[in-house]
């Protein structure tokens, strides 16, 4: 615990200077900096090497800083109240008056915030006097962190700091729902779409690509482990890793399995993970069974899809 307090103490030195920290949530990590200060900022976009014009995702500690940067409305609070802190992020409008560099929401009238449920980074967030803006923290079309050894391998020594929350409990990115207008989710991903639709009482759109923030075809691939991905595949060629679902009897050593017996929330915490496995071995491909788009099923598929480059 004392431990932890003087990491938290260390990570706060190093935001109050306009530098970046690397910091546990329950999706994947993030690769923090003062919202409020555009020197800082700027240095989480040269370090992931990411395009400009994708804003980030400002990470709050409670609703009343929030509410001095954006305007929340009722579908918000409903959500609010149901799922945080927790693994949704909010597209909301962003208040005239509103403290946050213009980086981060790439000049936009609109922000994206969320509650992260992580011990470490609430009492971060608690003792800091600005929200962070955090991306995942993974150079910009890779694979996302899971743990602070991830957040290493992609950043070597060119981060400051990375606070240790121990793995991700949850392994994929938040789910992403605009408020702006009528609801519609931007983003699969920790919470499941039919949670959402029952706690609103009705069928929220999924928008796959929002054409003003994301010039059509820049941000297609993602989530790359830099080698060929087949889906739907139904055995394994030579040099190939494939990914399963669910243990087979016949097992092989190129063989990675999402969960034991087809769970997809096991499934959905252990993706990334086994893409970076993969990534780090000699193989020239990768093959992955169909998996059924239940629950996370369909996260999961939204993500070997983009990493595949479809
Ligand atoms: O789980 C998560 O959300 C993680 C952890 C670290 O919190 N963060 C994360 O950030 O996934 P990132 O930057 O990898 O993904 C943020 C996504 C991007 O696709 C970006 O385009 C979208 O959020 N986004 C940010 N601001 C937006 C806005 N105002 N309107 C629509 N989309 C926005
Ligand atoms: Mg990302």
């Amino acid at each position: 615990m004392n431990n932890n307090l003087a990491n938290i103490k260390k990570s706060i030195f190093f935001l109050n200077k306009n530098d970046c920290v690397a910091i546990p949530t329950e999706t994947v990590y993030g690769l923090a900096a003062n919202a409020y200060s555009s020197i800082a900022v700027k240095k989480i976009y040269n370090l992931k090497k990411r395009p400009k014009n994708n804003p980030l995702i400002v990470h709050y500690s409670g609703l009343k800083q929030l509410e001095k940067d954006c305007v929340i409305n009722k579908n918000f609070f409903i959500l609010y109240k149901k799922f945080c802190p927790g693994p949704i992020t909010f597209v909301l409008k962003l208040k005239k008056d509103s403290h946050i560099s213009k980086i981060v929401t790439n000049n936009k009238r609109t922000i994206a915030v969320r509650f992260p449920k992580n011990n470490l980074t609430q009492k971060l967030l608690k003792l800091l006097k600005y929200p962070l803006a955090a991306p995942s923290a993974n150079i910009s079309t890779k694979i996302s962190p899971v743990s602070k050894e991830d957040v290493r391998e992609e950043f070597g020594n060119k981060i400051k700091f990375i606070l240790d929350g121990g793995r991700s409990r949850i392994g994929l990115e938040s789910t992403i729902i605009s408020l702006v207008n009528k609801p519609k989710i931007l983003r699969l991903g920790g919470i499941e779409r039919a949670k959402i639709n029952k706690v609103l009482k009705k069928n929220i759109r999924y928008v796959i690509k929002n054409k003003k923030i994301n010039a059509p075809g820049q941000f297609k691939l993602h989530y790359s482990p830099g080698i060929p991905i087949r889906l739907n595949a139904k055995n394994s060629k030579t040099n190939e890793a494939f990914i399963l679902i669910k243990k087979r009897k016949k097992s092989s050593i190129n063989y990675f399995y999402l969960s034991k017996t087809k769970d997809f929330k096991q499934a959905a915490k252990n993706l990334y993970k086994i893409l970076r496995l993969i990534k780090n071995k000699n193989y020239e491909s990768i093959a992955v069974e169909k998996i059924p788009k239940i629950g996370f099923g369909e996260a999961i598929n939204d993500r070997l899809k983009k990493a595949s480059g479809k």
